[in-house]
């Protein structure tokens, strides 16, 4: 069952050419520039005409959410909020008229997010579901939503419903940026081809991952981690750092890059290792120099880098090389490397990787 594989993380990990490629099949459709989701379709003025979209999820799902804001606003022209779903259920929160909730989840079952959107539906909230489990609670609860067929995911740790929910919420940015016309054509042809050749090179990513391991044995004993991005990559390193902690128990903080010198330089010796999501972006120059600052500290820095790049290499310790693609759709490539690497430090540890200790796969108490 865990087809040839020592864990169900690995697996899952490796899972994911075939799983991005599930989420895209019957729907989108790049020789015709067409996009196919059933419950976007039938309900698209809904979102056109949102005044406002509210992400609620928890763990990795929220950390979807947090991407997909970057995502909609920038495609759709829409304003976003990403709740906890565990804050929001408990908030008495405000919601108008005209008001979208997305609830993302792989189990759909997590209390807190059944619960929230429960309470947002009874104020007369349109209610969307991007889940991974079909017939599951949130998928019933909602009004209308689009699956994200992953396929059953049974490590505990969240891999390739991750992937799949950041593919799902991209095409229903583009479905109602074009219905909008907030993009140009050229932009949505762009985002569709790019999209279609995610799942190829999510696959030349996992062929390196003999030298990800590398890297992970070099710091499978550090006692702190430090994840850092910017725009698009901020949520991922946030994402990283989860999966870190969860699966090695090593403590991890994630921020965004521009963040550290109001606190967490502090940590900064030549024991911590900090990773650096930095693929080529708006952002680029800007990271280069916060590498220099850490480096200036004597820190240890991992960079995730695309292949041509050559100003990190040339300040990094490691770099982990992904394929090249428009900033938007870069988490989908930038978070494999750091699933690999968790997995790898993990099992490295000793640990049980797919049933870390205090955690359960559906966590449906309050
Ligand atoms: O099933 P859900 O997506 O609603 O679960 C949400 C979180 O409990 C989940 O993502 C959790 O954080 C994972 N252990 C992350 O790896």
């Amino acid at each position: 069952e865990k087809g040839g594989f020592d864990h169900f993380m690995l697996k899952e990990i490796f899972d994911q050419p075939a799983s991005l490629t599930d989420c895209l099949r019957g729907r989108l459709d790049v020789s015709n520039l067409t996009l196919t989701l059933a419950g976007v379709d039938q309900h698209l003025s809904v979102f056109t005409q949102a005044k406002r979209i509210i992400m609620v999820a928890c763990g990795t799902s929220w950390h979807a959410g947090l991407i997909a804001e970057y995502m909609i606003e920038t495609i759709c022209r829409i304003p976003v909020e990403v709740e906890y779903a565990s804050e929001f259920r408990y908030r008495d929160p405000i919601i108008h008229p005209g008001d979208v909730i997305i609830a993302i989840s792989q189990s759909g079952e997590t209390a807190d997010t059944l619960v929230a959107i429960e309470r947002a539906k009874e104020q007369g909230a349109f209610i969307f579901g991007v889940v991974n489990a079909v017939g599951s609670s949130i998928a019933r609860l909602s009004h209308a939503g689009a699956y994200t067929h992953a396929g059953p995911e049974i490590g505990v740790a969240s891999t390739k419903a991750f992937t799949a929910q950041l593919t799902v919420l991209a095409m229903m940015a583009l479905k109602i940026g074009k219905a909008k016309q907030s993009i140009s054509e050229e932009a949505y042809k762009h985002y569709l081809t790019e999209l279609s050749q995610i799942p190829e090179k999510v696959q030349v990513i996992l062929s390196g991952h003999e030298s990800i391991r590398e890297v992970a044995q070099v710091y499978a004993e550090a006692n702190n981690f430090l994840f850092l991005g910017r725009g698009y990559n901020f949520p991922v390193a946030l994402e990283a750092a989860l999966k870190l902690k969860e699966v090695s128990y090593i403590p991890c903080s994630g921020y965004p890059s521009g963040e550290v010198k109001h606190g967490p330089i502090a940590l900064v010796d030549e024991t911590l290792p900090t990773m650096f999501i930095a693929t080529k972006d708006k952002y680029y120059d800007k990271i280069v120099s916060n590498i220099q600052e850490i480096k200036a500290r004597k820190g240890k820095v991992i960079a995730i880098v695309n292949p041509d790049d050559s100003a990190i290499r040339g300040v990094s310790d490691h770099v982990m090389e992904v394929p090249e693609t428009d900033e938007l759709l870069a988490p989908l490539l930038t978070v494999i490397p750091t699933q690999l690497m968790s997995y790898y430090i993990g099992v490295l540890r000793g640990l049980d990787v797919d049933k870390p200790r205090n955690l359960a796969k559906s966590v449906t108490v309050e």
